[in-house]
């Protein structure tokens, strides 16, 4: 069979213009929706009386034949049906017969192409809402035995002050929250229905575009059919979320990678979710935390390719729109692949909670505490400030903690200082006197695993 838009030409494609302009290599990806948006579509045109119902249960037969020879990969696509579309389209006739040439009435390429990206980022999408879902828990198991656990939080990779470890676990869950919430707004731009804007001015068929819609279960369609075929907004959408997504992974993977280190030795990772060096016998190496640090940056790669891509681009379709999908089907796959694995990897971390306890024993975390203590006697804080930078100093000079002070030598920095000074120290007091909405105190914290709780039952 010749090509499906055949008529208009003399000549046969070359075959490198054949090769060069097909995307069946990639958008096979789309057979499932581009199967199910059509059989909305005949349904319509059987409902609006644009062809007769008898052709329409041979063109729905035959569609539903044709997924199944699909899904039992018994078919083989040809480059030369250029797109998934066509290639269908192909496929239904030689299945039915020249009654399948009618599915495409009132429809273009263009809107049906759009319809299938809408169809299957909406799939997407709730997975991924699933899969963040599942990561929360994760953490939220590791806060829950980690609620008595502190270990130094940092600024500028500087030991600052002591945080419960349930506490830097959280900071995590709120971010993938956000990132959830920002997934479900989107959906109601996704869950918009592009077809029946035709190629790009509507079409001349009496068709009834909020019937396909609601077999579809979209919520909306879209209201000018110019703006139908053109917009990508929503797959730019979904890979800015996807970005952001692989933004804060990478975050936590990088801290993993410090954490498990010999330095740190805060963490170990399991066996399951490591590798090992084909020299070096002792090594164990985070490798799933550093390959999706390293993956994020295909992700933002494929949000600035598709921005690129529209930048400038003139309404409506253009061929150029046919680079939208590569980078998102990698970008589904780069993402599912790094939440598939990260909640495990969570849950089955452990949690060295001595050499976390041992860092806060040696450092100076809890030196604000003393001068709020200072404030507390009544000096003002810049001036307690400068005191203790004098103290911490004196300890350096003398290779002491705060908590190895006499009382004596506290007093030589200012006699405000009384017994009471060594209560205020105490890792676990820094922790707790820290309890403010969204502090580190462990109250603070327990009532924050309550609300992710509660709020990720919700999604
Ligand atoms: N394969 C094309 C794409 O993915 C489908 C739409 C083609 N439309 C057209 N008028 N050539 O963008």
């Amino acid at each position: 069979m010749s090509k499906l838009w055949g008529g208009r030409f003399t000549k046969k494609t070359d075959q490198l213009v054949e090769e060069y302009t097909a995307s069946i290599s990639f958008d096979q990806l789309l057979a499932e929706e581009d199967i199910q948006g059509s059989l909305a579509h005949v349904q319509m045109l059987g409902k609006c009386g644009i062809i007769p119902y008898e052709d329409v249960d041979k063109i729905r037969e035959g569609l539903h034949a044709v997924l199944g020879k699909i899904r039992r990969g018994e078919v083989e696509f040809s480059v030369a049906d250029e797109d998934i579309h066509m290639n269908i389209e192909k496929l239904l006739i030689e299945e039915i017969g020249s009654v399948g040439g009618k599915l495409h009435t009132g429809r273009s390429r263009n809107d049906q192409v759009a319809t299938d990206m809408h169809l299957y980022l909406r799939k997407r999408v709730n997975e991924f809402v699933d899969l963040l879902n599942k990561l929360q828990q994760a953490l939220i198991g590791q806060a829950k035995q980690h609620v008595e656990t502190i270990l130094p939080g940092y600024t500028h990779l500087q030991r600052a002050q002591p945080i419960l470890f349930a506490h830097h676990m959280m900071a995590y869950v709120s971010m993938f929250q956000r990132d959830i919430e920002r997934l479900q707004d989107s959906f109601k731009r996704i869950n918009t229905l592009p077809l029946g804007a035709g190629a790009l001015a509507g079409t001349t068929f009496p068709i009834d575009r909020e019937f396909v819609a609601e077999r579809l279960g979209f919520e909306r369609i879209y209201d000018n059919s110019l703006d139908a075929v053109s917009d990508r907004d929503f797959i730019v959408e979904f890979l800015s979320n996807a970005s952001m997504i692989m933004m804060h992974l990478s975050r936590l993977c990088e801290e993993l990678v410090l954490w498990s280190s010999n330095e740190f030795d805060f963490v170990e990772l399991d066996d399951a979710f490591c590798t090992g060096s084909s020299i070096m016998p002792q090594k164990k190496n985070p490798d799933v935390a550093e390959l999706v640090r390293g993956k994020t940056g295909r992700v933002y790669g494929h949000l600035v390719g598709l921005l690129t891509l529209l930048k400038s681009l003139p309404l409506a379709y253009n061929k150029d729109m046919q680079e939208d999908k590569e980078g998102m089907f990698d970008t589904v796959n780069t993402l599912q692949g790094a939440l598939q694995l990260f909640a495990p990897m969570i849950e089955t971390m452990t949690v060295n909670k001595d050499q976390m306890r041992q860092a806060v024993n040696e450092d100076f975390s809890n030196a604000t505490d003393i001068a709020d203590y200072l404030v507390n006697k009544g000096l003002p804080f810049r001036q307690a400030h400068e005191v203790i930078g004098k103290t911490v100093l004196y300890c350096i000079q003398n290779k002491k903690f705060l908590l190895d002070l006499e009382l004596e030598e506290f007093k030589q920095f200012s006699n405000l200082f009384e017994k009471d000074i060594y209560d205020t120290l105490q890792p676990e007091q820094v922790v707790n006197a820290r309890n403010v909405y969204g502090g580190t105190a462990s109250n603070q914290v327990l009532e924050a695993i309550n609300r992710a709780e509660a709020a990720t039952q919700e999604t």
